[in-house]
């Protein structure tokens, strides 16, 4: 049975397995950090949401083991290929799920649970959930999904405000040959003015952009502000909004008319549940 005693020795298996790899890749520390702590954050963030759904103890510790595991694949797949580009390597999520079966993590819980976990975590960076007739399989992929997107939030915006403050302090050559730049964040992509079409019309509609659309880091920047549009919960939309994670993002992207369009769309999505949530809190 899932346990608050169980889960700890998940975080504890969890800290050893990153302690082996910066053992043996001290050179590349800064990114093997960088993702565990996200892990760690959306282990946090998942049990937030799950608590603001009511779930009871059990339910919200198979979230937190999720939102912990969702992104194990990460260090296997960084210091083989030495990129987070999924494309330009392996599926993460496919190798986290490896990881956890090879490794036999999860032999305490029931079939049942692990069958949860297995698909939630390869669901989590799908462009859509893939259709399952386990509702809690559903269920548990939308938290994680949230919670994921939530905590990439945090972690791009802090990132973006850094760079711009070292870019706008010091010159290319006191920065260092990569100007303060993390360009495996920015899943080498192009950091030019431009923005494709492509991704502008899929926000214009509401819909997910496609990773293969991508063609530069702006692109990426709207990708991560259309996710708004990709949210489950009530409660993500409210912290997305109460973090002010997209507003800080729009400050990096040029002036235009297009982006201004879809900061238009993005204040109505806000004002729109913003109204449900002040409803909601004077009934
Ligand atoms: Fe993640």
């Amino acid at each position: 049975m899932i346990s608050r005693g169980l889960v700890n020795t998940y975080h504890n298996w969890f800290d050893n397995y990153i302690g082996q790899f910066l053992n043996k890749y001290p050179e590349l520390e800064e990114n093997i950090q960088i993702k565990a702590d996200h892990c760690r954050k959306v282990a946090k963030e998942i049990v937030g949401i799950a608590q603001s759904l009511m779930l009871g103890e059990r339910e919200v510790l198979l979230a937190e083991t999720i939102g912990l595991f969702h992104d194990i694949g990460r260090f296997m797949q960084y210091v083989k290929y030495q990129t987070f580009s999924d494309s330009k390597s392996q599926n993460h999520a496919e190798l986290g799920v490896e990881v956890l079966k090879e490794k036999n993590i999860l032999k305490d819980l029931t079939e049942d649970k692990r069958e949860i976990i297995h698909k939630s975590i390869l669901n989590h960076s799908k462009a859509e959930i893939i259709p399952d007739s386990n509702e809690k399989v559903i269920y548990y992929s939308k938290l994680v999904r949230d919670a994921d997107k939530l905590d990439i939030w945090r972690l791009i915006t802090e990132y973006y405000m850094v760079k711009e403050q070292k870019s706008a302090r010091l010159s290319l050559e006191q920065a260092g040959p990569t100007g303060g730049k993390n360009k495996t964040l920015e899943l080498e992509l192009l950091d030019s003015n431009s923005i494709s079409e492509k991704v502008i019309q899929a926000i214009l509609n509401k819909k997910v952009v496609l990773k293969e659309s991508l063609k530069t880091l702006n692109d990426f920047k709207l990708l991560q502000i259309g996710w708004l549009f990709d949210l489950n919960f009530e409660y993500s939309i409210k912290r997305l909004y109460e973090k002010k994670y997209l507003e800080k993002i729009f400050k990096t992207l040029p002036r235009n008319e297009k982006v201004f369009q879809i900061q238009r769309i993005v204040d109505e999505y806000f004002e729109q549940h913003i109204k449900t949530f002040t409803h909601e809190g004077s009934c």
